[in-house]
């Protein structure tokens, strides 16, 4: 049993991110370890855990630690493997992704915002990662927020937007069918149920628009709050490595991944993690 005093935490920038290390997620962890992980999760935002050799139920077993986990949920895992952890991956059989999100770049989202419930948080492993590329980009909307000049902090505070999603794009140009694509609309601006901070919570690939505004000035409106979010100042780039286990706060990060090569083969496994309605 992995006992508190065993693990190190170390920030990997000022923004948020901190690799775990002394930690076998092999093992189960004790009601401590559970408590002081969860502290460090709400202080950094993305926990990184590297070296791991974890197979399916340990990752599962692990989440649990958290919340209510949630796997594939959109479609079934085409390989026939266990339906609690979903798949991101490019490998095909017969032609089909066996994952979601299959190919190349992501642009900045959280997870299932177009959801009326979208995810509290997730865990990746990484099983396969290509030569160069696919890093994944983490965002914290908390700094996002706060650095926002004040007259646009009070514009979309009290403000509410639409989240859509069709999992076919992943690098968005133009508007989403709605009557096909699940959308949920959230607040603007959420405050964590945890911190009580809050947190910028709209994003390039899944929110549309601004309930009650005028399509121009959402648009405008839109584009400058995504300039906040996706501020430099405020990310984290993950290089994988076969083994991470990567986890995120989804309520006040967003992420984003960057090109690979597609003849290269990337698998990684994810555990999601039940979340509320935001407010
Ligand atoms: C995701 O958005 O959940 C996938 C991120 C990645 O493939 O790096």
């Amino acid at each position: 049993m992995a006992a508190m005093t065993d693990f190190s935490i170390h920030p990997m920038t000022a923004a948020l991110g901190a690799e775990i290390r002394n930690i076998d997620l092999r093992e189960p962890c004790d009601a401590d370890t559970v408590a002081a992980l969860r502290v460090a999760w709400l202080d950094n935002l993305v926990l990184i855990f590297r070296d791991q050799d974890i197979g399916e139920d340990d990752q599962v077993r692990f989440a649990e630690y958290f919340g209510e986990t949630v796997g594939a949920r959109s479609k079934d895992r085409t390989d026939g493997g266990d339906r609690r952890l979903m798949l991101i991956s490019n490998i095909r059989e017969n032609g089909e992704p066996i994952g979601l999100l299959p190919d190349g770049e992501l642009m900045f989202h959280s997870d299932s915002v177009f959801l009326e419930k979208p995810l509290m948080g997730a865990m990746l492993y990484a099983e396969e990662i290509p030569s160069t590329g696919g890093n994944t980009m983490f965002a914290n909307m908390y700094d996002a927020y706060d650095a926002l000049p004040d007259a646009l902090k009070d514009r979309l505070n009290g403000l509410r937007a639409v989240n859509v999603f069709d999992y076919e794009t992943q690098v968005r140009t133009g508007r989403f069918d709605r009557s096909k694509a699940p959308h949920a609309t959230h607040p603007a601006v959420r405050t964590h149920p945890e911190t009580g901070r809050k947190a910028l919570y709209v994003n390039r690939l899944m929110t549309e628009e601004f309930v009650g505004i005028a399509p121009d000035d959402s648009d405008a409106l839109l584009s400058e709050a995504l300039s906040h979010a996706e501020n430099p100042d405020h990310i984290y780039e993950h290089v994988w490595q076969v083994g991470d286990l990567v986890m995120w706060d989804n309520r006040c990060t967003q992420h984003a991944r960057r090109d690979f090569p597609g003849a290269e083969r990337r698998l990684l496994r994810r555990v999601g993690l039940e979340g509320d309605r935001p407010y």
